[in-house]
């Protein structure tokens, strides 16, 4: 499987659709949802379009897609406060190593300690990428970091 790791310096419509998918199929993972009825889907993608704006990617934030055949399967986006907001990789392509290619070029490129909230089904992910359990919140999302050796 050839995927390749991009910048991405502006976020498309591609991008942000994609962005949208994740964040509803985790909240459905989270919340233990089979399926969102097309209505809610639809009323929940209409508001966080509005959310994600074009001009999101800010001085100092890093976005970098994973790409299969130009086809986005992945994304990590990471504030220019070393907090990593977004990591998602497409449900039908996980475990399958692009969530660490991404994690690499993170580690790569990002200097100083690294903060994540991570989700309940990542954190085994976040440990074997070095990551240090933190408090655990109310959602049983717990905070991680990664300290820099560099
Ligand atoms: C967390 C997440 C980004 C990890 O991405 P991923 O692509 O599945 O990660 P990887 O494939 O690199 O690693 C996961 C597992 O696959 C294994 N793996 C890595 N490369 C592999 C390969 N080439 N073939 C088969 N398995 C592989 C890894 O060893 C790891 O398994 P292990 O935990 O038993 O060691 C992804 O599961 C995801 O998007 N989850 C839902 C969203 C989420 O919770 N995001 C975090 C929000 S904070």
């Amino acid at each position: 499987m050839d995927v390749n790791i991009k910048l991405i310096d502006s976020l498309d419509d591609k991008v942000i659709n994609f962005m949208i998918e994740q964040y509803i199929e985790l909240h459905n993972a989270i919340n233990n949802i089979e399926n969102l009825d097309q209505k809610t889907y639809n009323r929940i993608y209409r508001a966080m379009q509005k959310i994600i704006s074009k001009d999101d990617v800010g001085e100092g934030d890093i976005l970098y897609g994973a790409y299969l055949d130009n086809k986005i399967v992945g994304y990590a986006y990471i504030g220019s406060d070393n907090y990593l907001r977004d990591l998602f990789v497409k449900k039908e392509y996980r475990n399958k190593g692009i969530g660490t290619l991404l994690m690499n070029e993170i580690v790569k490129n990002v200097e100083g300690n690294i903060s994540v909230t991570a989700s309940p089904m990542s954190i085994d992910f976040y440990k074997k990428h070095d990551f240090l359990e933190g408090e655990v919140n109310a959602n049983n999302t717990v905070e991680m970091e990664r300290i820099s050796v560099r």
